[in-house]
């Protein structure tokens, strides 16, 4: 028995208690009622008479050693927790923000765009970024010596020495002739998208940005419902007392062509400002896609994204909106 006792206390000493989990188990195994120092002092009446004095001295303090080692660890695992929390100044402060994403400026205005294009029963188109020359250039009707094929304008893509060169798109109008491919009108939609022209970089114009297209295709579109869906979008996007003007312009694939200005109101005076071109498909176009103009009809605008953003926003810098500066970006919502 005296043996089973001094054992029993070196396994005490021993026992690691460095968790929770850990120290229930300790107090499971030799402090509980069923544990391994109760059974022992069951044990007692066992005992020869003339060792129960030693045995009861010896059981007490092995007793006394369990709680004390089971007090200690305690206390100390108490103190870690305390600790965890303490470095926690003032568990009372509101919380860090989080960086969560916020929209960019261009998404925010292509939205909406979309949105009021949406509710004037347009859908939405898309096509690629690299485009051929027919699509960018020649099915739109531009003549083989305009100026926007020379590589001063336009961005060219090599393919191979034995193929024809790839243009970065200029503008968003290749849309229109890849929707036509692809649906026989009526068609009605919108062509969202990033476009690129060699231009130097500078506050008021940059090597890429974004337009939005339009095309209208069916037997009897005019030119006043181009203006009557214009005047609409202009009074969705600006409010209804926004002031705006219309005049003659020109572009190889619309006949007749127009520009619209809106007045942007500013301390120093304020001036007309060109948001959008468009125009009657010219007939060429509808034949470069084999629809007859003799039964279609169609209109066709395209509105820069990036200008109406830095309007907006009251921003100058066009560039600030492809630096990606988080301080700048985290301000939209
Ligand atoms: N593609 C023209 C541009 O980039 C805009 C436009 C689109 C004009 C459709 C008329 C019709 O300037």
């Amino acid at each position: 028995m005296i043996d089973r006792i001094h054992a029993l206390r070196s396994e005490i000493e021993q026992y690691t208690i460095e968790y929770e989990d850990q120290l229930e188990q300790f107090r499971l195994e030799y402090l509980s009622r069923n544990g391994k120092i109760q059974s022992m002092f069951k044990e007692m009446g066992t005992v020869a008479p003339d060792e129960r004095a030693q045995v009861g001295k010896l059981m007490n303090e092995t007793k006394n050693l369990a709680q004390a080692r089971f007090q200690e660890a305690k206390d100390l695992l108490d103190q870690q927790v305390a600790d965890s929390f303490s470095t926690l100044e003032d568990i009372s402060l509101p919380v860090q923000p989080s960086a969560n994403g916020t929209l960019h400026p261009l998404s925010i205005v292509q939205r909406e765009i979309k949105q009021i294009f949406y509710r004037l029963g347009f859908t939405i188109a898309h096509g690629p970024e690299l485009e051929d020359d027919f699509h960018n250039f020649t099915a739109l009707n531009f003549p083989p010596d305009h100026p926007a094929r020379d590589m001063q304008d336009t961005f060219f893509v090599r393919k191979s020495n034995s193929e024809a060169d790839l243009v970065l798109r200029t503008h968003t109008s290749p849309v229109q002739i890849r929707l036509l491919k692809e649906h026989k009108p009526p068609v009605r939609a919108i062509m969202p998208g990033r476009v690129f022209r060699n231009e130097s970089v500078t506050a008021k114009s940059y090597f890429q940005f974004h337009q939005v297209e339009g095309l209208y295709v069916d037997k009897h579109v005019t030119m006043a419902a181009l203006i009557d869906t214009l005047i609409k979008f202009v009074k969705m996007m600006y409010g209804k007392d926004v002031k705006y003007q219309v005049r003659p312009s020109f572009f190889p694939f619309t006949e007749p062509s127009i520009e619209m200005d809106i007045w942007w109101d500013h301390k120093d005076g304020g001036r007309w400002l060109e948001i959008l071109g468009a125009g009657m498909v010219d007939p060429n176009v509808l034949q470069a896609v084999n629809i007859d103009p003799e039964e279609y009809r169609g209109f066709a605008f395209g509105m820069g994204v990036d200008r109406i953003a830095l309007l907006r926003y009251g921003m100058d810098d066009i560039r600030t909106l492809y630096e990606n500066d988080t301080r700048f970006l985290e301000q939209f919502h």
